[in-house]
């Protein structure tokens, strides 16, 4: 990847939720659903910042200049997006039915995930971001926008679908990395080194990550797409392309890709799978089904030939076609 030339395109491509129109009216909707879309935006806003927290983390790890950069310009991206989904809240929130709050497990898992990223590993932390903006950007996203069904929405999708498909296009190149040799290398001699006060805090931190993250996402990704899209096929290829990565490497070098293996091919095996599936996905996070081989043995063969900027230009592509 020209790193250069990305960093161009990100300064390039700001915007800010001012250049969008917003003196348009909404179209008029039922009751139920003017409630549903508040509350998606309403989540989606805490989301987006989440995804910020995330990128700042990253920024303050890479020591690349120009990734540092890139990154930092990712940050504001996702603040924006807060931005942005709080007002696109607002503007749908004709009739004030109620009182709107981000939803309690969002609130509740924020501040745990947070505290965790100080002390996941660069290829655990990049591991969530990258599954979570699969599921953001190929999912959730656009089917949001297809249930709202009102220009102001798509206008403002279509600008921040510009800005995720730079933040998928780095997460690979990062995914990359931090699956390699090199990467094994480098992280396993400071792992050594590390103290065990602070293996025991990241140890608390990332059970409460565990504990937290499931019913989050129930909550603000699981729950909303089974009313934006009821058949699941957005979401089910979004996960699909979340596992095909993590199977891109044939050997899984760091604990985080083997412990993710692991609870898959548990819920997977004949035997282990009806008596600690349910465990397992919770384990993993997103339950059980999302965790069920979703790819053929040909697909899998397939992305091991692909580079990694072929695969995330081919998910890329993904959000177009559905
Ligand atoms: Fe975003
Ligand atoms: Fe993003």
């Amino acid at each position: 990847m020209d790193l250069a030339r990305m960093l161009d395109n990100c300064h390039r491509d700001q915007w800010s939720v001012g250049d969008l129109d917003w003196s348009r009216k909404p179209r008029s909707m039922p009751r139920e659903d003017e409630i549903a879309i508040v509350q998606l935006f309403t989540d989606m806003s805490g989301i987006e910042r989440l995804a910020g927290a995330l990128f700042r983390e990253q920024e303050r790890r890479v020591e690349d200049p120009t990734l540092k950069a890139i990154f930092a310009s990712f940050v504001k991206d996702e603040v924006r997006h807060s931005h942005a989904a709080q007002m696109l809240a607002d503007f749908y929130d004709v009739h004030h039915y109620k009182e709107y709050r981000q939803s309690p497990s969002l609130t509740a898992f924020a501040p745990h995930f947070v505290d965790a990223i100080q002390y996941l590993s660069d290829d655990v932390a990049n591991a969530y971001i990258i599954t979570g903006e699969l599921i953001l950007d190929i999912a959730l996203l656009r089917s949001i926008n297809d249930f709202v069904q009102d220009e102001m929405s798509s206008a403002a999708m279509r600008l921040i679908n510009r800005d995720e498909s730079r933040h998928i296009a780095i997460d690979y190149y990062m995914a990359e990395y931090y699956g390699s040799e090199e990467y094994e290398q480098k992280v396993a001699a400071q792992e050594q080194r590390m103290s065990p006060a602070r293996i025991a805090r990241g140890t608390r931190a990332f059970v409460n990550v565990l504990y937290h993250g499931s019913p989050f996402i129930r909550d603000v990704f699981l729950d909303p797409m089974a009313l934006v899209d009821p058949r699941g096929v957005r979401l089910r290829e979004a996960f699909k392309r979340a596992q095909i990565l993590g199977r891109k490497e044939v050997n899984a070098r760091r604990p985080f890709a083997k412990f993710q293996r692991f609870l898959q091919d548990g819920v997977n095996h004949p035997i282990t799978g009806p008596i600690l599936g349910n465990l397992f996905g919770r384990l993993a996070g997103p339950g059980k089904d999302m965790l069920k081989r979703m790819y053929d043995d040909e697909e899998l063969a397939r992305a091991r030939r692909m580079t990694y900027d072929e695969l995330a230009q081919e998910a890329l592509a993904q959000k177009e076609a559905n």
